[in-house]
């Protein structure tokens, strides 16, 4: 939805942030048109081994926006969201073809560490998956592992703050992270996400295993969150995504007759969200949106 306040925008990184394995190669200078799309993406498709799971995407995601990816189960959502982060690279059947530049950068370029990656564009995932340690250790982890100078206290508490989260835990910062309800859990996560200090944050279906208030409170977060980061957010409930989000993408699955009727995914609409819920250009995102088809 059109928001009245315009959130501040994020500054870029130096574009040669994600290069770590050839000290001094020459960035690219992002092309000044691209200034805002934090992802470029162009004839993207992922396959697990020969069979496309998602084809031929093209969009850009803009930066200081929330955008919503939704569309049936099994049109490749996951996997589009995935291929942002280079989660997909951990999983050893799946491809990626076409570009994908991450401000004017070829996130898939041979130089680019995928460590690097994940620790400037994070992931919070559907059900909520803290580690096995306290709560404060679990915010604690990712800077240290990846031998951030800072002080960890302060680290900690301003992420814990940030995920709306530091006046629930203030007082048992050494208390296992299992002990909290889901939607903290989930909230712990978030911290844990940002603790890093990422740009970007991909959210798969962040609420689905959560209750309505505290789905509330998430969505309650992204709102604040989006002053700071980027977030693209997976979602099967329409009403979160024309809550939440500035675009929205709807995905479909189409049948591949030149790929023996195997069924993939496809981008349908990408528009702003007001858009796609008032005034779809397409039958296909209509019949989904008011819940004709899907
Ligand atoms: N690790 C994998 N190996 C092989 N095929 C996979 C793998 N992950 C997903 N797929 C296939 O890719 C297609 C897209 O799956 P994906 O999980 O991206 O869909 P989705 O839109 O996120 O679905 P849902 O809404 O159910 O989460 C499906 O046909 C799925 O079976
Ligand atoms: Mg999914």
């Amino acid at each position: 939805m059109e928001r009245t306040a315009v959130p501040a925008p994020v500054p870029a990184p130096p574009a040669e942030v994600l290069r770590v394995r050839h000290e001094g190669s020459v960035a690219p200078v992002p092309d000044p048109a691209e200034a805002l799309a934090v992802f470029d993406v162009r004839d993207l498709s992922v396959c697990y081994g020969d069979r496309p799971a998602i084809r031929d995407v093209t969009m850009q995601i803009r930066q200081g926006e929330i955008t919503a990816l939704i569309g049936p189960s099994g049109c490749g959502k996951s996997t589009l969201l995935r291929s942002f982060n280079r989660m997909n690279d951990l999983i050893p059947s799946a491809r990626v073809e076409g570009t994908l530049r991450y401000y004017g950068q070829d996130l898939y370029a041979r130089d680019v560490d995928p460590v690097v990656v994940r620790r400037r564009i994070g992931m919070v995932f559907q059900k909520p998956n803290p580690f096995p340690k306290s709560i404060y250790d679990n915010v604690a982890f990712g800077p240290k592992v990846n031998g951030m100078d800072v002080d960890l206290d302060g680290l900690v508490e301003t992420s814990l703050r940030r995920a709306a989260l530091w006046d629930e835990v203030r007082t048992k910062l050494t208390a296992s992270a299992y002990s909290l309800s889901g939607g903290q859990q989930q909230r712990l996560c978030i911290a844990r996400a940002i603790a890093v200090n990422p740009d970007v944050i991909l959210m798969d279906e962040p609420c689905s295993a959560l209750d309505p208030i505290a789905t509330a409170r998430i969505e309650d977060l992204m709102r604040e969150l989006q002053e700071s980061y980027t977030i693209v957010i997976v979602t099967h409930n329409m009403q979160q995504a024309a809550r939440v989000s500035d675009r929205t993408a709807f995905i479909t699955t189409e049948v591949d007759s030149d790929a023996g009727d195997h069924r993939s995914g496809r981008l349908v609409e990408f528009d702003r969200t007001e858009q796609i819920f008032r005034n779809p250009q397409h039958s296909r995102t209509e019949d989904y949106v008011t819940g004709r088809f899907g």
